[in-house]
């Protein structure tokens, strides 16, 4: 269903991935639009969800590299680990008021994700693909 939102070169060519991806992507343009329209509640509930959807996301990669004991594995989870930080750091600043730039930081998590899929996801992806057999 959200597969087709992932932009245009950062699909990976592996379904689940993709799916996953998409769902992260829209969640963080309904965030901007949340945010554009200052509706802190439902930024909130957005921030929230992009939280779950990303720990379940990050989890499924991580168990992944795990199983087909993928060489980069350390790296790539710090990678997730600062993606969750930002997004706690930003939940924490709308809770309180003091979000700056709530559109600027919701497009750099965005800018975060697409680079991460570009480059962590994408090796990461070709990995998997060599090592299809198991
Ligand atoms: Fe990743």
């Amino acid at each position: 269903m959200s597969e087709t939102e992932v932009p245009e070169g950062a699909r990976l060519g592996i379904s689940e991935l993709d799916e996953e991806h998409g769902l992260q992507f829209r969640l963080l343009r309904a965030l901007r639009d949340a945010f554009a329209r200052s509706d802190r509640s439902q930024a909130l509930e957005l921030i929230d969800r992009l939280d779950d959807t990303s720990n379940m996301h990050f989890l499924l990669e991580e168990t992944l590299m795990i199983r087909r004991a993928y060489p980069g594995h350390q790296a790539h989870r710090q990678e997730h680990d600062h993606l969750i930080e930002k997004l706690r750091a930003l939940r924490s600043a709308v809770v309180s008021g003091s979000e700056a730039e709530p559109l600027t930081e919701a497009d750099a998590v965005g800018r975060w994700l697409l680079s991460h899929i570009q480059t962590f996801d994408r090796a990461l992806a070709a990995y998997l693909l060599a090592h299809r057999s198991r």
